[in-house]
């Protein structure tokens, strides 16, 4: 007898079995308790910016987030320590004051991660993981919180021996033709992917050209000694009154890197200024994703060493719908924040997809973020 050749459309493919699941969660933890077993308990509980959290903050607060969804959410748990929802909700308590309260110190953090992680593996094993929505994403989150880490270790000059790993880029700027025509932007449905990348939709993307490479220390340091940060006609008003605030003059390590190597934490505002002093612009995201599926024609190198600005606000998608977890994007849009693309030496391979979306305020300089410029074609 014949089968039925076609799949009802109401059975939903699981994008996790109950073994990836478990496999995931145990990798990031790996990759957490790998991050950080160098480092002393000051330095875990030390504030290194005023931008930053503690670093042992981010340990509870990966331990509180994979208990509200995979115990407390998805399988009606209660929760294992109410006392510290708060404490560890990053809007109930944001990084302006994650420096001056009380929290876990580093043995009672690492305790905690501990014992959430036995009792969601408890749970997973009892009841499986649904649709396995809800696993990928705390897996990703914790993923996630390695980059925000790195980048708090970053600025307090405690990266393992080796990091930031930047490579230099092999061959010279160039610009890459990218004909105009329909581009198919967000994640493909089958997938899993955050609630910004949905819905896919096809958008018209006039031909624009693309850098090859993304801007690498010797170009930044072509354009700041000439008067890179000086010349008011490169700024924008915000960028230049940043700039005058803060009393901005360089970059803080270009100078010191490879030349060859992408540059790496420059703000939007001074991704911008380089752009208008090369006659250029930044891509828009939907150009940068029409570019990265191009990628195998276009070669662009340096993809995933420095995430890229670009000139996008944080918008939600025409049809964007929140799901499950609405304070992941959409308290975000609007224009404050500005997007970026690609993925760093810093995120991992599950989270940088060519669809993903990061953004942040165009002052931040502690991402690991570079530029890759774009060109209009008359
Ligand atoms: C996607 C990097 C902007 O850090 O604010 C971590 C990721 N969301 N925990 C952020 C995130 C909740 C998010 N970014
Ligand atoms: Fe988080």
């Amino acid at each position: 007898m014949q089968l039925a050749a076609t799949t009802p459309t109401d059975v939903v493919t699981p994008l996790l079995t109950v073994e990836e699941a478990l496999a995931g969660l145990d990798q990031a933890r790996h990759n957490t308790l790998a991050l950080v077993t160098h480092l002393t308990h000051t330095q875990l509980e030390q504030l290194h910016s005023p931008l930053m959290s503690p670093l042992v903050w981010d340990l509870g607060h990966i331990a509180a987030y994979e208990d509200l969804w995979l115990a407390h959410r998805h399988a009606s748990a209660p929760l294992l320590r109410p006392d510290l929802a708060e404490l560890y909700d990053a809007f109930e308590t944001p990084r302006a004051v994650r420096g001056q309260i009380e929290m876990l110190g580093p043995p009672d953090a690492f305790a905690y991660l501990q014992d959430v992680r036995a009792r969601v593996a408890e749970i997973i094993c009892k009841q499986g993981v649904g649709d396995g929505f809800a696993h990928e994403m705390v897996i990703r989150h914790e993923l996630q919180h390695s980059e925000t880490m790195r980048q708090t270790m970053m600025l307090g000059g405690i990266l393992a021996p080796g990091e930031p790993s930047l490579s230099p880029l092999a061959g010279e700027d160039q610009w890459v033709d990218v004909p105009g025509g329909p581009a198919t932007i967000g994640a493909a449905q089958q997938t899993f992917s955050y609630d910004n990348e949905r819905p896919r939709h096809t958008t018209a993307v006039p031909r624009f050209q693309i850098a090859r490479r993304s801007a690498t220390n010797e170009s930044w340091m072509r354009f700041t000694e000439g008067g890179g940060y000086e010349r008011r006609e490169w700024w924008s008003d915000e960028g230049w009154a940043w700039k005058e605030e803060y009393d901005i003059t360089h970059h803080p390590d270009a100078a010191d890197s490879h030349p060859q190597a992408p540059v790496c934490r420059i703000c939007w505002f001074e991704a911008d200024a380089f752009a208008r002093a090369h006659h250029a612009r930044l891509p828009t995201e939907y150009e940068w994703e029409k570019a990265a599926a191009w990628t195998q024609q276009t070669s662009l190198a340096g993809l995933g060493q420095v995430w890229e600005w670009t000139s996008s606000h944080f918008h939600g998608y025409p049809g964007f719908s929140a799901h499950p977890y609405r304070e992941y994007s959409e308290v975000f849009f609007g224009e404050c924040y500005r997007v970026l693309r690609g993925g760093s030496w810093a995120t991992h391979a599950r989270v940088a997809t060519p669809t993903f979306r990061n953004w942040d305020l165009p002052q931040r300089r502690q991402l690991f973020a570079g530029v890759r410029l774009a060109k209009d074609v008359r």
